[in-house]
């Protein structure tokens, strides 16, 4: 698949249809920007009126071609496409990149017009990018192709750029040049008919020149196809993503806590965490981070030594560091003392380091070649503001010097006050080391890589297979309640069978018709005993008075048996459980978002779920590890964990709950919505217990 991609890539010959005699039009400008970017292959114009351009023989159309040609890049009136397309399958042309806009982006015609081209193209086998983008260009010293109208060849290096904005990607180029990051490959993807981020994501997974792969993305074509390949690139280079706009799951009615707390992101949160995506809230931190991926190892813990000659600013970044989970350690004795024989007796030899405004190179030289040899902090970040005595320049090179031939680890720089731009090698060149100019800058960014190295030194999660389950029986019960009453939740005796079917561990019990089967259910159980009121369409039965708990005899239930049918018109009948004791009540659901599908929700229950939110999302479907990690990223996991007097949970088994759900929301497309709301986790070793649950189905196309 990603080979079919290396046409745009690495072509030998292009033709440019539509390329302009006039250098102000946008064909005009691509024809400019191919020649000054320095193509390395032969070139074509192609347009009907014009016999030379650029000094090249112009054809009329792509028939007349003389050789053989990689890829078309099409710049003609959008009635023109169809027909260069149809020249390029006759042509044998492989590749196109659509320049034209006027397609689905502004309107009906336009939509239909895209299909014809997409259709096309698939027919005779093209891969085609855009239409509606800026372009493409490689900076691959072989082909040096700056395909886009945009007159910047930035320089040659390992990033690799995908951009479905045009104006983003014209905005990431110029930035890239200004910053002198080093681009591999750029690509602005456009309305996507063919070639997506998706399939750039894995032809740069195995591009050589590529090591970081930077994404600005509107959407996800299909978000489980870029679960799995960005969570198997993601191993092997850092992919930073800024995704724009919200999903809009957490604005739809929700008649369950799951759908009610799955916020605006929590769908995009999940994805990149899962997929070991590192997100960048901005562009400009998308190149913040870029330019410490390019040129700095990756720490190996969460330790960070911050070393400066300002104390306010050391500060501001240490709390940066603290909110970003890095860790701030209290240095050794020895290695204190060793700071303090060189150090003013006003410095401080704590962390952060404060060298004092006097501070010279040979201060911050030593001070990190003491840090960086003590094994003690995995990161250094040095902060400099310069008062105009010293230049920073100065301060760098001792910087580097400090470092020499000490275990390589991660380095940001922040200098502060700087007015004059630093010479260029002291710039954010690739081999060069990252400077920012305010001190929570590189904190952030430092947090971002930890955590993205802590992502890979986990092992990759497995989705594990429950030999156990009955999907067949699980899917006909749901199949069964939407034939009999359409869309809507399921009764108290289908959620049961649904859950027994996947062995989901739910409370003994059962339901009861009438006050002597009540009873006898109740005795069965063991009191104390609760009678809950078994209703399909009733979602919120504590608020109408159809719970009523701790009954101790059989008299007691037989009466509540009575009040609900007195209370309840036509009473389906009353679930009778025994009463949960020394258990933590947690919450297990599922919400369906209209583009990422199910989305599974772990939280605490009680005031935990309800009041402070405290709930964590993961795209469906679940590894073990994702589930592991759910159970244990909440605020409140203390509580699990056991805390004062409060007792641990068994998370084992709150793990494989969630893993069985996952695996029954994927055989059962029917389940839309699903609480499991409490789930009684109990001590360790004794499981826990489904309390209450309710289902909503909804039918589907499979
Ligand atoms: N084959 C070869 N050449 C053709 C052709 C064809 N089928 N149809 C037209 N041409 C030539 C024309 O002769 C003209 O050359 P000339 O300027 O030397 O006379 C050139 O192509 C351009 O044609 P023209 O009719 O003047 O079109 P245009 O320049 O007004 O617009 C586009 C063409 C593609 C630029 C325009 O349709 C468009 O889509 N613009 C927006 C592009 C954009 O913003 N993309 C998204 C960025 S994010």
């Amino acid at each position: 698949m990603s080979s079919s991609l290396r046409p745009f890539f690495q072509p030998e010959a292009i033709a440019l249809v539509g390329a302009s005699r006039d250098p102000a039009r946008i064909g005009g400008r691509l024809l400019q920007a191919v020649v000054e970017g320095g193509f390395r292959g032969v070139l074509y114009p192609i347009n009907p009126h014009a016999d030379v351009l650029a000094g090249r023989t112009a054809l009329p159309s792509l028939r007349q071609l003389p050789g053989p040609v990689d890829l078309a890049v099409i710049a003609v009136p959008r009635e023109g496409v169809l027909t260069v397309l149809d020249d390029c399958a006759a042509m044998g042309i492989r590749a196109a990149l659509v320049i034209t806009s006027g397609f689905a982006e502004v309107g009906e015609e336009g939509r239909r017009l895209q299909e014809q081209v997409a259709e096309k193209a698939r027919k005779a086998g093209i891969r085609l990018i855009g239409p509606n983008c800026l372009g493409l260009l490689t900076t691959d010293p072989e082909v040096c192709l700056n395909a886009s109208f945009v007159p910047i060849m930035p320089p040659s290096g390992t990033i690799a750029m995908s951009s479905e904005s045009g104006a983003i990607g014209l905005a990431l180029l110029v930035a890239a040049s200004r910053l002198g990051l080093g681009i591999s490959s750029c690509v602005s993807v456009g309305n996507r008919v063919d070639v997506s981020s998706n399939d750039l994501l894995e032809y740069w997974e195995t591009d050589p020149r590529t090591a970081i792969v930077l994404l600005y993305l509107e959407s996800f074509g299909n978000p489980r196809r870029f679960a799995r390949i960005a969570r198997r690139v993601a191993r092997r280079k850092p992919i930073v993503a800024v995704k724009a706009g919200r999903t809009r799951a957490g604005r739809r009615a929700a008649g369950s806590h799951t759908a009610a707390l799955a916020a605006n992101d929590v769908a995009v949160e999940a994805l990149f965490h899962q997929t070991g995506v590192i997100r960048a809230e901005t562009l400009e931190e998308l190149f913040d981070l870029a330019k410490a991926l390019a040129s700095q190892p990756l720490p190996d813990g969460k330790r960070v030594a911050v070393i400066t000659n300002a104390g306010g600013p050391a500060i501001l970044c240490a709390d940066a560091c603290e909110a970003g989970g890095l860790i701030l350690p209290e240095f050794s004795e020895a290695t204190k003392t060793t700071l303090r024989s060189f150090l003013p007796p006003s410095a401080s030899a704590g962390n952060p380091v404060d060298l004092i405004a006097s501070a010279t190179p040979e201060h911050f030289r030593q001070a990190v070649s003491v840090i960086a040899r003590s094994g003690e902090v995995d990161a250094l970040i040095i902060i400099y503001i310069s008062a105009g005595l010293i230049p920073p320049s100065l301060v760098l090179e001792a910087v580097r010097e400090g470092m020499k031939g000490t275990p390589s680890l991660t380095l940001l720089v922040c200098l502060m006050a700087q007015r004059e731009p630093l010479p260029p090698e002291d710039s954010f060149q690739e081999s060069s080391v990252p400077c920012y100019p305010y001190p929570e800058e590189p904190a952030r960014v430092l947090a971002k890589m930890a955590a993205h190295a802590e992502w890979l030194r986990l092992p990759p999660g497995v989705f594990p297979v429950f030999a156990d389950g009955d999907p067949a029986k699980a899917r006909e019960v749901c199949q069964q309640a939407l034939h009999s009453r359409g869309p809507g939740w399921l009764t108290t005796e289908e959620t049961r069978t649904l859950l027994d079917a996947f062995r989901l561990p739910t409370s003994p019990g059962g339901v009861a018709r009438t006050a002597k089967e009540a009873a006898t259910l109740a005795q069965a159980v063991g009191f104390p005993v609760a009678v809950k009121l078994a209703s399909h369409t009733i979602v919120h039965k504590t608020e109408v008075g159809g719970v009523i708990l701790n009954l101790t005899s059989a008299t007691e239930v037989e009466r509540a048996f009575e009040e609900m049918r007195s209370r309840f018109d036509s009473l389906e009948g009353v679930l009778v459980q025994p009463m949960m004791k020394d258990g933590t009540e947690v919450l297990v659901g599922m919400t369906l978002d209209p583009l990422f599908g199910p989305l599974i929700a772990f939280g605490l229950g009680g005031i935990h779920v309800e009041v402070l939110g405290d709930v964590c999302f993961r795209v469906n479907p679940l590894t073990g590890r994702d589930a592991a990690e759910m159970v244990r990223s909440l605020r409140g996991s203390r509580l699990l964990q056991g805390y004062r007097g409060h007792p641990p949970a068994d998370l084992s088994a709150l793990e494989q709950v969630l893993l069985r759900v996952s695996a029954l929301v994927e055989s059962v497309p029917e389940v839309s919505e699903m609480d499991l709301n409490p789930v009684f986790a109990l001590p360790p070793g004794q499981g826990c217990r489904i309390v209450d649950a309710r289902v909503r189905v909804t039918p589907t196309s499979t």
